[in-house]
């Protein structure tokens, strides 16, 4: 397959993002490699230019938790580029120290996760409207079950609980690609999951489960793939021409192996739910996508 002629952007140049970065560059496409860091995304870039010869890999600033830098990525890009075929929305976090809001008093989870997430492509969508096969691939997770479905927790109203924020914020990943694939049919909008990975998303979370999770990941290794497998359902998502709009894909064995549809919580399939997530999404960004 090639992807010469094709523009993606990449959020993350963590674990997964970087293998995604890294495998749309070796199939010809142009990568920009979004993240909040400049120093770790242009030495992302860099390295995958030196293993990819001839490609077109740039670093541009973007801060998730951010919304003003979520807008000035976006005009910088519409200002840049004539289009768009491709957003990958990788970059994430999971249970961090402690409860952070930001500006817009939004949980970093939910606002990193997911919020920033919806903007971003919102602000691109005259970008990627011009491109003959448009695709929005965002990232979910095994976890994406919470135990309470309140989007009163997006900005922590009613307390904060970390475990519950973050399989929301994958909840609300897996509800936006149906609900955008819903609304916007000839944009190719597939939700993933990774199953689980090696990367450095774990390491960061804090908790007392996460440090038991860590400790059999410690005993167990194998039970996690890496981060170059992990990346395979988001580029099958986003290249593949079997892909399918409002489907959701992950390893074959839950935790690792090759890319298929994935099960799908019923909370996602509510058209009610998901109309409800819009609704706030548009109130808490002011993004509309037309
Ligand atoms: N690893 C797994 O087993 C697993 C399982 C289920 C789902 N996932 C999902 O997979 C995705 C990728 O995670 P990973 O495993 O590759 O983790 P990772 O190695 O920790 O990478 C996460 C990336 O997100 C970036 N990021 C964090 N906050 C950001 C912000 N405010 N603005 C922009 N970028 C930000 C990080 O950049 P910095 O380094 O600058 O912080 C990093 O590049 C996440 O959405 C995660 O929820 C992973």
């Amino acid at each position: 397959m090639s992807l010469k002629g094709k523009t993606a952007i990449v959020t993350g140049y963590g674990g997964i993002g970087y293998e995604v970065a890294l495998a749309l560059a070796s199939l010809g496409a142009a990568v920009i490699v979004a993240g909040r860091d400049r120093e770790k995304g242009e030495a992302a870039a860099l390295k995958i230019a030196g293993e990819c010869a001839g490609a077109e890999v740039a670093f541009e600033p973007l801060d998730l938790f951010d919304p003003s830098s979520i807008r000035r990525f976006a005009d910088r890009m519409i200002a840049s580029r004539g289009r768009i075929d491709m957003v990958l929305c990788i970059a994430g976090l999971m249970m961090p120290e402690s409860l952070e809001l930001n500006r817009a008093g939004v949980e970093r989870q939910f606002a990193v996760n997911y919020l920033g997430h919806y903007e971003l492509v919102g602000r691109l969508m005259p970008l990627l409207s011009g491109a003959p096969d448009r695709r929005v691939v965002t990232v979910s997770s095994i976890a994406n079950r919470p135990a309470r479905f309140d989007l009163e927790d997006a900005t922590a109203a009613r307390g904060y609980d970390a475990s519950i924020s973050y399989a929301l914020s994958k909840l609300c990943c897996l509800m936006y690609a149906v609900e955008l694939n819903r609304r916007f049919p000839d944009v190719t909008a597939c939700c993933v999951h990774p199953g689980l990975a090696r990367t450095m998303l774990f390491g960061r979370s804090r908790g007392f489960a996460m440090g038991l999770l860590r400790a059999i990941f410690f005993v167990f290794p194998f039970i996690r793939q890496s981060a170059r497998a992990a990346a395979r359902p988001a580029l099958y998502a986003a290249t593949s021409p079997d892909a399918v709009g409002g489907a959701y894909y992950g390893p074959m064995f839950t935790f690792m192996g090759p890319s298929r549809r994935a099960l799908m919580p019923m909370r996602a399939k509510n058209a009610g739910l998901r109309a409800q997530l819009w609704e706030l999404s548009e109130r808490l960004t002011g993004v509309n996508y037309g």
